[in-house]
């Protein structure tokens, strides 16, 4: 089996965690390897090399890049990056797993994905709680109607950041905002659940933070299936236990999801509420090393696409919240 180098691009928060799951997975079998990082700055660069012990660290994304030694890269950066960087990354001949949202809109998206096609290198959205192995039960009991027609899910993610106009969650120019943040785990819960179709109609209320970015949306996305999901999200306010479940009515039976964007359970019910099943599957690590177990495993049997998280999975999320802001009654 093929070790492959991963390169990190960024050095911030959810970087770190990458690392520390790239290095446990390397712990545990030669599939991959943390080959190196880049920064934009150079110090900050090897400070983060030297942490996670990481062979080379580079000053600028670019001489990562052009690393021959590097197989695949982690992109790590803020939401408005993400484009151009995969695209930089795809056409250095680099396999790209790229941070939520993969683009600004649906629109930014069509061509970092035809850049892939055309290399002919991986890309994948890094939504790793699809590869969660507790979401992935839950959505195994609805496609084998063990609730029978799914009919309603409930999903919230809420944070509570203090305002700050350069920050990344409240910046435009960042790609901040509650939907594009939290808002796009809540939305791939329903598209998952709802077995991958786009809802036949959408209303939204959106309420702006002072920079002009949505500090909390309420969704409400309906099949003609008879399925409907209410979400929502916000960086100001604060999510209680409650508030980080989602749960799913279906037709004889419901499942809970307790923080479902990081879960390590799930409850599935039967129509009486009498618990039928509860899977527990804690994180090995931190729940990070299930995307680079499904990226690596593709990129290793030279796929250029996870069936976990396709391309046209990114597209049509991505295309649900444009939808969600098209429609929106502003507060
Ligand atoms: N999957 C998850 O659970 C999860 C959780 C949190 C965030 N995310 C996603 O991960 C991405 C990064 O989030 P984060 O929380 O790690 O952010 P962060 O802590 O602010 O780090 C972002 C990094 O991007 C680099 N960067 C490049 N241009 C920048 C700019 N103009 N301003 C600020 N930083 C810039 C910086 O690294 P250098 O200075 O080293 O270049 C910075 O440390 C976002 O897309 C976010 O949506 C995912």
């Amino acid at each position: 089996m093929k070790t492959i180098r991963w390169g990190i691009i960024a050095t911030g928060n959810i970087a770190s965690k990458f690392a520390l799951a790239l290095n446990y997975e390397a712990s545990r079998s030669n599939s991959v390897r943390l080959a190196a990082v880049a920064s934009r700055d150079a110090a900050k660069s090897a400070r983060f090399a030297e942490q996670w012990g990481c062979a080379r660290s580079y000053g600028s994304y670019a001489e990562l890049f052009a690393d021959p030694e590097v197989d695949a890269v982690y992109i790590a950066t803020p939401n408005n990056l993400h484009v151009e960087l995969s695209i930089a990354a795809l056409k250095s001949g680099k396999a790209v797993l790229c941070e939520k949202p993969v683009s600004l809109d649906a629109s930014s998206l069509l061509p970092v994905i035809e850049t892939a096609r055309q290399e002919k290198r991986f890309y994948m959205e890094a939504m790793w709680m699809k590869c969660n192995p507790s979401f992935q039960k839950a959505m195994s009991w609805i496609q084998e109607g063990k609730i029978g027609a799914p009919r309603y899910l409930r999903a919230d993610f809420f944070l509570d950041s203090p305002f700050n106009p350069e920050s990344r969650l409240y910046n435009p120019v960042l790609g901040g905002g509650a939907l594009l943040d939290l808002g796009i785990y809540p939305v791939t819960c329903a598209h998952a659940a709802a077995g991958k179709i786009k809802p036949d109609a959408v209303s939204s209320i959106i309420k702006n933070a002072p920079t002009g970015v949505d500090s909390y949306n309420s969704s409400h996305l309906v099949w003609k299936s008879g399925f409907t999901a209410d979400l929502s999200s916000s960086i100001n306010l604060q999510g209680i236990k409650e508030s980080r479940s989602a749960f799913i009515i279906g037709e004889s039976g419901s499942i809970v999801l307790p923080y479902f964007w990081m879960a390590e359970e799930a409850i599935l019910t039967g129509s009486d509420g009498a618990v039928l099943e509860h899977a527990k599957k804690p994180f090995e690590c931190n729940g990070y090393e299930y995307e680079i177990r499904e990226a690596s495993l593709c990129i290793e049997s030279g796929a250029t696409e996870s069936p976990v998280q396709t391309w046209a999975d990114s597209i049509m999320v991505m295309e649900i919240l444009d939808q969600i802001r098209t429609v929106a009654a502003y507060e």
